[in-house]
């Protein structure tokens, strides 16, 4: 049914000159707003007026068969509106067809959240408004078809507040999307079960079409920037709770993916983040719009407000949200955060590892109730800042893991040893490639792709000139040139099972910068050997590294218990007995250390 509505509506031009995707986006508005016509007409006379103000595109209007059941209409629009969104069209021999495709959902970040998410998101941002909630001015932020705004007038119902009176006065929603906002308008009229001008006034004022993202004024880029006027004038500062699922996008132009003219506004747009003095927590590295989203509700909330969040879980772990993830935690109270893997069946079409988070906006956090891994625990914010240091990384673990890396903060880190080197390999393999021979030297040129658990294999036939060495600094000559130091690769996939591989080179090697080494006096190295190699401190690693590069810094950043209670001359045969070698070293549980194997 929902297929042959849209395919029908575009079958009829035999011959298609315009683009197809254009096209099929032109009968898709037409077919949502034929049946939006359908079922306003079942409920009143006259209704062209409310037609014409209440909705976008009014003049766009498909024929619909009447036998379509008035109670499904919104149900069907919706339906309908996913299947466009997860849609790409192709016109051959006087025909369109429909195929799956993400491109719509990539470029309008359009992912919608299941019902029971929104419902739950909802509740728990609501119970936490207090005695106000009959009065309190509630925004969907990125509504799409309205399953928060669905989801808040059932909670307000529940807590006693009549439909119509919440739609009147409490809740409020604004996206980009027109086909979306039409439906979500709809919905709120279902609510009435009568159609007149007053109400669609009402509707159309609460339920707004912008770019909640730019701000009316001197550099906004857009005509459809959101007005401080917009929303009864909420939209600074003024409303009590906010829920979203926020628009997940990476503003990058890319020639492959986007139009000329698009590509210029997402470099507009790009331009006005960064320049508008809007945004400033969300605007360091590659844009992305969850963040951008996030840092725009904060500033639509009243202090003592609630936000209720779906986004990825990346705001807690990921360098490039260090900025933002500190405002919310330092100057807001963080008190739940969900975490589901990208395993977890949250969204149609699309797999991404994703966190539901809420905050009181203002003060501090304290303790924060976790859920990861089917567990829940308590995290404090002090915990977060002696394990983390400044980053205040919040990472998706269990609690056992939680536990874990309480005992490692107790331990000095990698960077505090003073006789030790940890550097990227000396040669550039692009800037130095001129000094790379496959003619036999005395130094041996050594690639990440090289290393493996059981030491240096010889594939690449690779050597390194020697008049590379004299371009090196006098430090690297004293302390690093002609020793044995500990190596491991620079990249290694984030998904593999084990990252941290370290291994002996020889004295002689020169190490590319695909690779990272340690450099230090033979009985450092032979303890660090015996720790780096461990599946604690792999463990460690993987807890906050998110791509896949092994950085320096990262390395630093490895807990290293007191290395004169390490055995220099410790051997093992598996990796079981090391990790119950290490694990006791750093007062691990038998299970604990079971739990990192
Ligand atoms: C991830 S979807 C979520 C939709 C809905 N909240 C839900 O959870 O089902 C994000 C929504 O953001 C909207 N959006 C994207 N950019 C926007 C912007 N600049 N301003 C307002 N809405 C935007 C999209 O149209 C889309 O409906």
């Amino acid at each position: 049914m929902e297929n042959s509505l849209i395919l029908n509506k575009i079958q009829s031009p035999i011959s298609i000159t315009n683009d197809v995707q254009l096209v099929a986006k032109e009968a898709h508005i037409s077919v949502i707003n034929g049946l939006i016509k359908y079922y306003l007409n079942q409920h009143a006379d006259q209704i062209q007026d409310v037609f014409l103000s209440c909705f976008e595109n009014a003049d766009c209007v498909a024929d619909i068969p009447q036998n379509i059941n008035v109670g499904n209409v919104s149900a069907l629009c919706e339906q309908l509106h996913i299947l466009y969104l997860n849609s790409k069209f192709a016109y051959s021999n006087g025909k369109i067809s429909r195929g799956k495709s993400k491109q719509n959902l990539i470029e309008t970040g359009s992912v919608y959240t299941r019902e029971d998410i929104s419902y739950n998101i909802v509740e728990a941002t609501l119970g936490n408004v207090g005695y106000i909630l009959p009065e309190a001015k509630i925004l969907d932020f990125a509504c799409g078809t309205g399953r928060f705004y669905d989801a808040i007038i059932k909670y307000l119902s529940c807590k006693g507040i009549d439909a119509q009176s919440a739609v009147t006065n409490n809740v409020y929603a604004i996206d980009i999307d027109p086909v979306a906002i039409n439906i979500t308008r709809l919905k709120a009229f279902e609510h009435y079960g009568e159609v007149n001008s007053e109400i669609a006034d009402i509707i159309k004022n609460n339920i707004i079409l912008r770019n909640a993202l730019v701000k009316e004024g001197l550099y906004s880029v857009v005509d459809n920037a959101i007005r401080y006027s917009d929303l009864d004038g909420f939209v600074r500062q003024g409303f009590d709770a906010i829920v979203s699922n926020p628009p997940y996008l990476v503003l990058k132009p890319s020639k492959d993916k986007f139009s000329e003219e698009s590509a210029i506004l997402t470099k507009n747009l790009v331009n006005y983040f960064r320049t508008s003095g809007n945004y400033e927590y969300s605007v360091e590295g590659m844009l992305n719009y969850y963040q951008i989203s996030i840092e725009a509700m904060l500033q639509m909330l009243k202090i003592g407000g609630e936000l209720g969040v779906i986004c990825p879980s990346t705001l807690f772990a990921d360098v490039s949200a260090t900025k933002l993830r500190k405002h919310l935690l330092l100057n807001n109270s963080v008190r739940y955060i969900r975490y589901y893997t990208e395993k977890d069946p949250l969204f149609v079409n699309v797999t991404q590892a994703t966190c539901i988070f809420h905050l009181t906006k203002g003060g501090k956090t304290d303790c924060i109730e976790v859920h990861s891994e089917g567990a829940k625990f308590e995290v404090t914010l002090n915990s977060i800042q002696q394990m983390f240091g400044a980053q205040l990384e919040v990472p998706s673990i269990s609690g056992k893991g939680w536990s874990i890396l309480h005992k490692l903060s107790k331990f000095a880190k990698l960077s505090s040893l003073k006789n030790i080197r940890n550097k990227r390999g000396e040669l550039d393999l692009t800037l130095y490639k001129g000094y790379i021979t496959n003619i036999k030297t005395k130094y041996r040129l050594v690639r990440g792709n090289m290393l493996s658990v059981n030491g240096i294999k010889d594939i690449n036939g690779e050597y390194v000139s020697e008049d590379f060495i004299a371009s090196k600094s006098a430090d690297y000559i004293n302390f690093d040139f002609g020793r044995q130091r500990l190596v491991c690769q620079q990249i290694s996939n984030a998904a593999s099972k084990r990252r941290l591989k370290f291994v002996y080179c020889e004295p002689n090697d020169i190490l590319g910068n695909s690779c990272n080494y340690i450099s230090s006096d033979t009985t450092t190295l032979a303890k660090l050997n015996i720790l780096l190699n461990s599946s604690l401190l792999d463990w460690r690693f993987r807890v906050t590294s998110s791509n896949n590069h092994i950085n320096n810094y990262e390395l630093n950043e490895l807990p290293i218990v007191d290395l004169s209670k390490v055995d220099e001359n410790f051997k093992w045969n598996s990796i079981d007995e090391l990790d119950n070698y290490v694990g006791k070293l750093y007062g691990l549980t038998k299970d604990e250390i079971k739990y990192l194997a």
